[in-house]
């Protein structure tokens, strides 16, 4: 989710309204993952190298998590969604901690997955996964996968990135192997549930052959 700083940026805003808008573009999406049809959606919030940003940007982040999370949690139970976290969230703040662990357990029966990507990395999630692989028994494909935060989620069929950077910045590296990537200029506090239906549909007509012919 990426942009949030250009787009405040562009308007002479405070870095803080730009994300303050990122996250009514979250919301709007979460509104409409059903109608989308989409089984899970991830969303990259803050990676495990976000920590390197000024300590009032990170406070700002965290601060925003707090409040969405208390303002709509109501809405996923009411809407069927199941929040999951990726990730190594045991160590944000405590309070944060448990508000996500209270949210996790009112949500666990939804039927369409949110999972939300904190303090998150796919380098240590792979070298986590392998590391606990390798203490239970052989290292494989299989038992890395087992392993990784995404074990219980569908396999990722399409990753976006937003605001024109064309790189992947440590997101989802293992399971993105065979996914669809599509690339946008779009910034993430402009990217719509319409946004979203556009990059379905390009996402439908590709030819997946998974290494096959
Ligand atoms: C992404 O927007 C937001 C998070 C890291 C949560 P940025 O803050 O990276 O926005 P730009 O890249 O400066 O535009
Ligand atoms: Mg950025």
């Amino acid at each position: 989710m990426d942009g949030n700083g250009r787009w405040a940026k562009k308007r002479h805003l405070p870095r803080a309204m730009g994300h303050q808008r990122g996250v009514e573009a979250v919301r709007n999406l979460v509104r409409n993952i059903e109608p989308l049809g989409i089984e899970c959606l991830t969303l990259y919030a803050f990676s495990s190298e976000n920590w390197k940003r000024p300590e009032d940007e990170v406070s700002d982040l965290m601060n925003m998590l707090r409040k969405f999370i208390k303002s709509d949690l109501p809405e996923f139970i009411a809407n069927d969604v199941q929040l999951k976290i990726i990730g190594d969230y045991r160590t944000l703040a405590p309070d944060i901690v448990e508000q996500l662990e209270d949210a996790l357990a009112q949500t666990a029966g939804g039927s369409r997955v949110l999972a939300v990507a904190l303090n998150y990395g796919a380098q240590q999630e792979i070298t986590r996964a392998a590391s606990l692989a390798a203490q239970t028994g052989e290292v494989t494909v299989e038992s890395i996968a087992a392993n990784l935060f995404t074990a219980d989620l569908p396999p990722l069929d399409l990753l976006i990135r937003t605001s024109g950077e064309v790189r992947l910045s440590n997101f989802l590296l293992w399971q993105s192997a065979y996914a669809e990537m599509n690339f946008t200029e779009t910034l993430w506090p402009d990217f719509t549930p319409e946004h979203l239906q556009a990059a379905l549909n390009e996402f439908s007509g590709r030819e997946r052959r998974f290494g096959g012919r």
